[in-house]
């Protein structure tokens, strides 16, 4: 079969569902609401900023939130707020977005890149023991790819040594380990609802915490180093105008109740799509139980597998789908050549560690070899296909084994 970049048919030549999703009836009534009601933003009385709060610390069972005009502040105001700053080192997983290591960075702290879990890719207590140092703060487990990090062996590590955890949940709305969703598992946990999130208002992030008095610390970054409740004039500490708008608010509410349908949805897809690559045949020759120190799929060497989840996922949010190529492809072409099939892949992140605006700015690389791997090995789906019927699974499976087997 010739490859669609030589001139081939394509596998694919419907759209895939278009990420946010049209605005639904919900979402409409509750912004146009907002906008008639001329209360547009946090401070001017109006309730949807205090609703999505509330429902959020209810959700994740932290009790406390604070609404933020995105992640990458919500990180910098829960390190802020919680007292994490100049001199202090913060664990970062090598494998994550940048903004994880620039929220350290714009708190004054030095972002220390850990090595991920060779297999599941986050950051995990044997790679956060290997980057401790005295001056060590605080451990940011990141929740990629909607799969919970391993949190009771970080949570512990945390306490023995007397650090704090914020979660970046920025891709995890609706995940849970050991049942308990994340965001409250740490000291403070942050969503982003930027665009490509599972819940998004273009921009947007929220953060949640169990303790009053990190709420009240927090809030008072995001809102200009006020009290809550002080007057509008006082400002006992230094802080920023971090603000969510009422108009975001109120885009985000409504999803609230159709986020955990939509969770289904991409899981189902996934659980086809791990059925599909499981039948790839491996390339001619290669029909073995792999090379030695190749991580062979369920019933022998396969060309293409799931990243596993960390040990006590009990709901993958499915923010995307993170693919393991175990044989030897020029990535540039791989990505060329599925684009030209009608399923583009993303390429992941490059190691954190490599970044050298990052290294510039003080943060401190750990030796970082299954970051390393992830780069070269790993490939995305994207949200926007995980939304489609579990049926267009196939045609993801049949353009890799079309680019690397056919
Ligand atoms: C893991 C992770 N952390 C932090 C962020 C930053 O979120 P935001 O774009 O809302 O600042 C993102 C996403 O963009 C992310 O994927």
């Amino acid at each position: 079969m010739t490859l669609a970049l030589y001139g081939g048919a394509p596998v694919r030549t419907s759209p895939w569902p278009a990420w946010p999703p049209p605005l639904d009836g919900a979402q409409r009534e509750r912004v146009t609401a907002v906008l008639d009601s001329g209360l547009w933003g946090a401070t001017q009385g109006g309730s949807a900023c205090a609703e999505l709060a509330g429902a959020f610390a209810r959700r994740s069972g932290a009790e406390h939130a604070v609404t933020v005009g995105n992640a990458t502040l919500g990180l910098f105001a829960a390190l802020r707020g919680l007292g994490v700053g100049p001199g202090d080192e913060v664990i970062v997983p090598a494998y994550t977005f940048v903004a994880s290591a620039t929220a350290v960075l714009l708190a004054g702290a030095t972002p220390v890149i850990a090595d991920v879990d060779a297999d599941d890719l986050h950051l995990s207590a044997d790679t956060v023991r290997a980057a401790l140092t005295p001056r060590t703060a605080a451990i940011m487990p990141v929740h990629l790819a909607g799969s919970p990090a391993d949190m009771d062996p970080l949570t512990e590590l945390a306490t023995r040594h007397g650090l704090a955890v914020i979660e970046d949940a920025a891709q995890a709305h609706g995940a849970t380990y050991r049942d308990r969703p994340v965001g409250g598992l740490g000291d403070a946990g942050v969503y982003s609802f930027q665009a490509s999130k599972a819940m998004t208002a273009g921009e947007g992030g929220l953060i949640v915490c169990r303790d009053q008095a990190v709420h009240d610390a927090v809030w008072s970054v995001c809102n200009l180093g006020r009290d809550p409740g002080g007057a509008w004039y006082g400002h006992p500490s230094v802080g920023w105008n971090l603000r969510l708008t009422e108009i975001q608010a109120a885009l985000l509410l409504p999803w609230l109740d159709r986020l955990d349908a939509e969770i289904d949805r991409r899981n189902a897809f996934c659980a086809a799509l791990e059925r599909e690559l499981s039948a790839i045949p491996a390339p001619p020759g290669r029909e073995g139980a792999g090379e030695p120190g190749e991580r062979a799929g369920p019933g022998g060497f396969r060309p293409v597998t799931v990243v596993p989840r960390p040990a006590g996922t009990t709901r993958d949010s499915r923010h995307l789908l993170m693919l393991r190529l175990h044989v030897p492809v020029d990535r540039s072409f791989l990505l060329e050549a599925m684009a030209a099939e009608g399923v583009p892949l993303d390429g992941g992140y490059p190691p954190l560690g490599t970044m050298t605006a990052l290294t510039g700015a003080g943060a401190r690389p750990e030796p970082c070899p299954a970051a390393e791997a992830a780069a070269r090995e790993v490939v995305w789906v994207r949200q926007s296909m995980l939304m489609d019927d579990p049926a267009g699974a196939a045609c993801v499976a049949e353009a890799l084994a079309k680019v690397l087997t056919g």
